[in-house]
């Protein structure tokens, strides 16, 4: 099935109408179009006739399972502390009511390609090449640049278990970036940041075990996942209780300037403070998008699609509002910006839940399993995106060589190792952590735009499962992702005008030449 008007038909209408559009579009095929058919080929024999084993049930817990990590135990203190304080629980609202509307639009995009994949092969046969490119380059900033604030958060929490079990905390110089310093209370520097050694040391562990092949388990993920909303569970149950109402005092704090102790500036309090919060505590929910990728083995995807993202997100919505109020409570956002800044569940659990030291050492090892998973499942979705992307011919082949032995694309996990590594050892978590976010936020923009046209396009395609309220819901999902984005202020723009700058240099450099489907055209 080919489609013949596509998105450049759409960008000679107007909507995205740069005039140079029509021009590249006949000249280097920008907007070719791979098959569907091509796609179920393409598609791994495992993949072709997915079985629809799956219930709703399954798909909630496979999205809580995917969700829950450094964004709820390490960033809320970090939104706290540098731009809401306490209204972080409003923030949480603001992301999960984007996710929400984003997800029923990534829902519709996958269940359109009746092949399991990411937003980069779906967008491939619907929007384009070079859409799928920068879906596909955003993806790095998702899954990549976010194994590595996850494994900056592990660092955190291992420097706890090392003092739990009394071996002590690795040196500050060799457990944070070199970008960070610790500063005492009159604010004079007593150490500077090397190089983040734990958070490299985890995401090679994890690079060794994808490379010798594992599989995501049922079993496994499951485990998973109760560890995970127990801890969270206890937590607001133990610390309920130990919530000093100063602490909330004001909620929403009045609008200002905070110079955290990098010397970076943050809106802190109003709106600002609120939007800013947003968009960090997004992290928080990243990863509820491999619900959708599971769209064809639900049972009855129509009705388990809404359950499983929405459900799945509504769940921890939940959670993580009370979590937040709760943490919020039981320390200051001088705590968070001082002492309590790293792992500052355990931290707050220590300091202020006093007589429940058992839960803050459950919690730290519980946490670290958690990211651990958090980790394998980034650098996995990573190297899948990368090695479609590698067959397509867009990014070079070494993404897609396999091993003789163990049939894993170790080339590329070697690779993804050093760059994640390099991110996850010298860059401060706030910045790949914001970087993260903004990335994703701007890939679910594309996915909001582009199930709205191909609406318009294509009412033809065959949808198991279709967004509700078209265009209304797509279009308030671009605001508020947009808001967020807008949130996370000038500094993460310029990042990620910078990382698609990059990208487009290596699509014109590289992909527009050794691209497959243009060669064949
Ligand atoms: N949502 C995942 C986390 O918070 C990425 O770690």
């Amino acid at each position: 099935m080919n489609y013949p008007q596509g998105w450049e038909g759409i960008c000679n209408y107007g909507i995205l109408s740069l005039g140079l559009n029509v021009y590249l579009s006949n000249t280097m095929g920008l907007f070719a179009k791979k098959s569907i058919h091509e796609l179920i080929t393409e598609a791994a024999p495992d993949e072709k006739g997915l079985k629809r084993t799956l219930s709703a049930t399954n798909l909630v817990a496979l999205g809580i399972g995917a969700i829950i990590g450094a964004g709820l135990f390490v960033r809320t203190a970090a939104a706290a502390a540098n731009n809401a304080g306490p209204s972080v629980t409003i923030g949480f609202i603001v992301a999960a009511v984007g996710c929400a509307l984003a997800g029923l639009c990534y829902a519709e995009f996958a269940s359109m390609i009746p092949i399991a994949g990411s937003a980069y092969t779906y967008s491939y046969a619907t929007m384009g090449e070079f859409i799928a490119w920068i879906i596909g380059w955003d993806l790095v900033l998702e899954y990549a640049v976010g194994a590595a604030t996850v494994g900056i958060a592990w660092s955190e929490y291992f420097n706890k278990l090392l003092g739990i079990i009394g071996v002590g905390p690795v040196p500050y110089e060799w457990s944070h970036s070199p970008f960070e310093k610790l500063t005492d209370a009159t604010g004079a520097v007593t150490a500077h940041g090397i190089m983040n050694i734990p958070a490299l040391f985890i995401i090679f562990m994890i690079s060794l075990l994808l490379i010798r092949g594992t599989k995501e388990s049922a079993f496994f993920n499951g485990l998973i996942v109760i560890t995970k909303v127990s801890i969270v569970i206890l937590f607001i149950v133990f610390g309920w209780q130990y919530i000093n109402p100063v602490n909330h005092t004001p909620y929403i704090p009045a609008a200002t300037t905070f110079t955290d102790a990098q010397g970076v500036d943050h809106n802190y309090g109003g709106i600002m403070g609120i939007l800013g919060a947003a968009g960090v505590v997004f992290f928080a929910f990243i990863g509820f998008d491999a619900v959708s990728t599971a769209a064809q083995e639900a049972k009855n995807p129509k009705r388990d699609m809404p359950i499983g993202i929405l459900g799945s997100l509504v769940i921890c919505t939940i959670l993580y509002i009370l979590f937040a109020h709760v943490l919020t409570g039981v320390a200051s956002v001088d705590d968070f910006r001082t002492s309590g800044k790293e792992a500052s569940v355990a931290y707050a659990i220590k300091t202020y839940i006093t007589g429940y030291g058992w839960l803050a050492n459950l919690v730290t090892v519980a946490i670290l399993a958690g990211f651990s998973s958090v980790i394998l499942v980034m650098l996995m979705g990573q190297s899948r995106v990368f090695y479609s992307m590698s067959v397509d011919g867009l990014v070079p082949k070494v993404f897609s060589d396999l091993h003789p032995k163990y049939k894993t694309p170790y080339k590329s996990n070697l690779i993804f190792f050093v760059l994640v590594g390099i991110f996850a050892a010298f860059v401060p978590g706030d910045i790949v952590g914001d970087m993260t976010s903004i990335g994703t936020l701007f890939a679910f923009i594309l996915v909001c735009a582009g199930v709205w046209i191909l609406r318009i396009r294509h009412p033809e395609i065959k949808r198991q499962f279709k967004t509700p309220l078209v265009p209304i819901v797509p279009i308030l999902g671009m605001i508020v992702c947009g808001a967020m984005i807008y949130g996370l202020g000038w500094t993460n723009w310029a990042r990620l005008i910078v990382w698609l700058f990059i990208g487009f240099i290596i699509y014109f450099g590289y992909s527009v030449k050794n691209s497959k489907l243009k060669n064949k055209e």
